[in-house]
């Protein structure tokens, strides 16, 4: 549990706040480049971090991302003219490119040097994944990207999406981490039955032996977090998975599998993004693969990328599906439906003081830890070291089946696994 006040110190990530301030020393994913698809196409409404923003694809093809409102009386840039290497304000005519330099201001007199004194807020940005990055902290810090995986695989091995869940990101994190909810939540009423027969190493061991023993360790990065499950006789099956300052998740795989990441943005603080890598280390997606994207995809509202099923609709729930077919009957390939129904239903902010932690939840303690201190670190003046080092980004969650007396990051197999050369 904690308190209010540190609760509400782990929420808040406005401009000014503490945990604000440490999210913007980190590059964040603000929206996907499939939403702006070719050069001078419409601008787009986007908000982080509590900043209502406005992206666009100038001519050159290169990504902008200003303030909302225009710095002349605040009209909002989303009804900009997008032309010729430039956003142009429609209400008097001001422009601005990528930089947020004012470069044409048609209702001024011509000798007048004043759009040289204006500039709207500018973001930098780079693409990669699927994703337009953005920066949005101080200039002078601004690092490089982190040296995730997916961003240097080829287009084949990885797809990218994102789904809108309506509640503070930190509850989101802690969904992503908290690996026992797969074999309760996310299971079928005939999973134990099926394990038998399961072709995956998760699917035959993870419904037997159902709460894991975890072990966290600390990394440069983040945390890394093994669950622990009984195997045969003589072995244990570890559930490898990954939390990467400051929201980035990456779920337990198939032992030498494809990979998962969760990049947790916060909007503001009662809603996030979901953004969604599935990537491959070492081959093109399969079929099977792509095909849980798309119909990922297919679930989502255009335009908003809201689950269709969401809180309006209490995310779709038949009771006669949870009756006789899966534990929650909520359709689990519905835009992640199932955790979000568990993640916005408890509330914007969940109030944890009223919450009890078990042994379970070792990961989400630590996690939070984790970022509190980060965030109190930098008030004294201490810069996060995740940001600065991009290196330590080069990571992948695991899964192995192993000898009893081997701990997981003993092992060198799940060591070669765990870290991208
Ligand atoms: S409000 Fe934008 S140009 Fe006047
Ligand atoms: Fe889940």
């Amino acid at each position: 549990m904690l308190t209010h006040q540190e609760n509400m110190f782990m929420a808040q990530v406005g401009p000014g706040t503490p945990m604000g301030e440490l999210l913007r020393r980190f590059w964040h994913p603000v929206l996907l480049s499939e939403e702006l698809p070719e050069p001078d196409c419409p601008p787009k409404r986007t908000k982080i971090l509590g900043e209502e923003l406005i992206a666009f694809r100038d001519t050159n093809g290169d990504v902008g991302l200003v303030d909302n409102y225009c710095p002349h009386r605040r009209a909002s840039l989303f009804f900009g003219r997008n032309e010729e290497s430039g956003l142009r304000c429609v209400y008097h005519g001001w422009k601005f490119d990528i930089n947020g330099d004012c470069v044409d201001m048609p209702s001024e007199p011509a000798e007048s040097n004043f759009k040289d004194k204006v500039k709207i807020n500018a973001y930098p940005t780079r693409e990669g994944a699927g994703m337009v990055w953005a920066y949005m902290g101080p200039k002078e810090l601004q690092p490089e990207m982190p040296q995730l995986e997916y961003l240097d695989v080829p287009e084949d091995q990885f797809v990218s999406t994102k789904v809108m869940y309506e509640s503070n990101f930190v509850q989101v994190i802690e969904g992503e981490i908290d690996t026992v909810h797969a074999s309760l939540l996310h299971s079928n009423l005939d999973s134990l039955a099926k394990s038998e027969s399961a072709t995956t190493v998760g699917g035959r061991y993870s419904y037997k032996d159902r709460p894991p023993r975890f072990f966290v360790e600390d990394t440069d990065s983040g945390i890394l977090i093994g669950a622990r499950r009984e195997a045969e006789e003589d072995s244990y099956y570890w559930r490898i998975s990954r939390w990467l300052f400051p929201y980035i998740t990456m779920i337990p795989r198939e032992p030498q599998g494809s990979a998962r990441s969760g990049l947790i943005v916060p909007i503001d603080d009662e809603n996030c993004w979901f953004f969604w890598v599935r990537w491959n280390p070492f081959r093109a997606l399969s079929d099977d693969e792509i095909q849980t994207y798309k119909l990922m995809q297919a679930s989502l509202a255009p335009v908003t990328y809201l689950g269709q099923a969401n809180k309006r609709n209490d995310y779709m729930i038949d009771r006669e599906m949870q009756r006789t077919v899966n534990y929650t009957g909520i359709p689990q390939n519905n835009a992640r439906a199932q955790d979000a129904a568990m993640t916005d239903s408890m509330g914007a902010i969940s109030d944890r003081d009223n919450e009890h932690l078990g042994t379970t939840d070792m990961a989400i303690i630590r996690m939070r830890r984790r970022l509190i201190q980060a965030a109190q670190a930098l008030q004294e003046g201490t810069e996060p070291y995740a940001a600065s080092h991009p290196e330590v980004y080069k990571v992948r969650s695991g899964g192995a089946v192993l000898p009893r007396d081997v701990y997981f990051t003993d092992d060198a197999s799940v060591q070669e696994d765990i870290f991208v050369k």
